[in-house]
């Protein structure tokens, strides 16, 4: 059989590339994979995968050879590799001139607040004498390669940034945000300007890691929806992001909303989407980045909620998998095909219907017993 050219090339083989396999399937679009071994994710259900380094740019070139466009599932792939492909005549979606502000934090801080767009108060800290002066208590990161909480330190004292410090890496410190709880804002844009926006979601974090979203964000101020949505939508089009732009955002104890940070790829907080949105944020990206027109993005119901499965007690989640169906019969469950790690995400799992409390109530179960194996209430 003679095996058609791919329609998209996706860097990296995690969940979010599987996910996109998943809404390619329905659309009929052909993706070829680059994975970082056999046996990721996303390599299980795209047959069309190389296995390779997507910081190596001739394994990129081998990759994208016959695909027009290339779009990702991390942020990571060096900048300097898009801009070769772009020169050889390859759509990068997002492109590197956007994807820098979701690679480095330093310089989306720079870039936002040129934009007049409100953040955390910052300044780029290299010594222990800067981050005293700054003052504390304060939020330290490293400016590069952080992802759940890793790569991020609440300090209190100059001492407890000596592991910031030690690890060599460009740091930011920001204010210590008081927040009233975390936000998160998704549109998709087309590279023809076509601009969709999600509802307004409530994320919740532990330990820095992403544990629960609640789609819309439960009793969000009418003025605070349209300025996160507009802010993101404003966002997107000056910085020219293709595909899925997620928005971070803190709403503040005073009522206001700061800019945590910017994703260029589906997120964890639009999950619920796939369940509880007429149109995906996967299937969004998709279109998105192949230039189609988008689909709506309305809630099918009132709430969504979205819980994260983290490895935990449980190792087999396949055994499991037939208790949760029969403990929750109407939640939705999505197992990544990765091993059980402590804390690792494997999975999600997503509940809907109009009475909050009970879709919470089902989704944390459903998501307790895979991570648990029993529930907590
Ligand atoms: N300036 C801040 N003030 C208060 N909490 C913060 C601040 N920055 C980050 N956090 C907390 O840490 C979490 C992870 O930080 P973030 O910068 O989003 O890093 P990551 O790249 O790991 O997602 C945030 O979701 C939030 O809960
Ligand atoms: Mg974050």
């Amino acid at each position: 059989m003679v095996v058609p050219s791919p329609q998209l090339a996706v860097i990296g083989g995690g969940q979010l590339a599987r996910m996109m396999q998943q809404a390619a399937i329905g659309l009929g679009i052909r993706i070829r994979l680059l994975a970082e071994a056999p046996d990721v994710s996303a390599a299980q259900v795209v047959p069309d995968h190389v296995v390779g380094d997507y910081t190596d740019l001739d394994t990129l070139r081998a990759i994208v050879a016959d695909a027009p466009v290339v779009t990702f599932d991390h942020e990571h792939v060096p900048p300097e590799h898009l801009r070769a492909l772009e020169t050889e005549g390859h759509a990068c979606r997002p492109g590197p001139h956007a994807l820098l502000y979701a690679q480095d934090k330093g310089d989306m801080r720079a870039r936002l607040s040129e934009m007049g767009i409100p953040c955390p108060r910052f300044r780029m800290v290299t010594t222990a004498e800067e981050l005293a002066s700054f003052g504390f208590p304060a939020v330290v990161k490293t400016t590069r390669g952080g992802y759940d909480g890793k790569g991020v330190w609440v300090v209190r004292s100059a001492a407890d940034a000596d592991e910031a410090f030690a690890s060599g890496r460009s740091l930011l410190a920001e204010e210590l945000v008081d927040f009233r709880r975390e936000l998160s804002a998704l549109v998709a844009r087309s590279p023809s300007g076509e601009v969709r926006a999600y509802p307004v979601v409530e994320s919740r974090q532990a330990n820095g890691v992403c544990a629960e979203v609640i789609a819309p964000a439960p009793d969000l101020d009418a003025g605070l929806d349209a300025e996160a949505r507009a802010m993101a939508e404003r966002i997107a089009t000056e910085l020219d992001v293709t595909g899925i732009l997620a928005v971070e955002l803190f709403e503040t104890a005073d009522g206001r909303l700061l800019v945590n940070e910017l994703a260029m790829r589906p997120h964890n907080t639009g999950h619920w989407s796939i369940d509880g949105a007429v149109t995906s944020q996967f299937e969004n990206h998709l279109r998105a980045v192949l230039d189609l027109p988008l689909g709506s993005t309305e809630a099918r119901t009132p709430f969504s909620v979205m819980v994260n499965i983290l490895g935990g007690a449980v190792e087999d989640l396949e055994a499991q998998r037939a208790v949760v169906l029969a403990a929750e019969p109407d939640v939705k469950v999505h197992l990544y095909g990765k091993s059980v790690k402590a804390g690792r995400k494997v999975g999600h799992v997503t509940a809907y219907g109009s009475d909050l409390d009970d879709v919470l109530a089902r989704a944390r179960r459903a998501a307790a017993l895979f991570t648990d194996g029993v529930t907590h209430d």
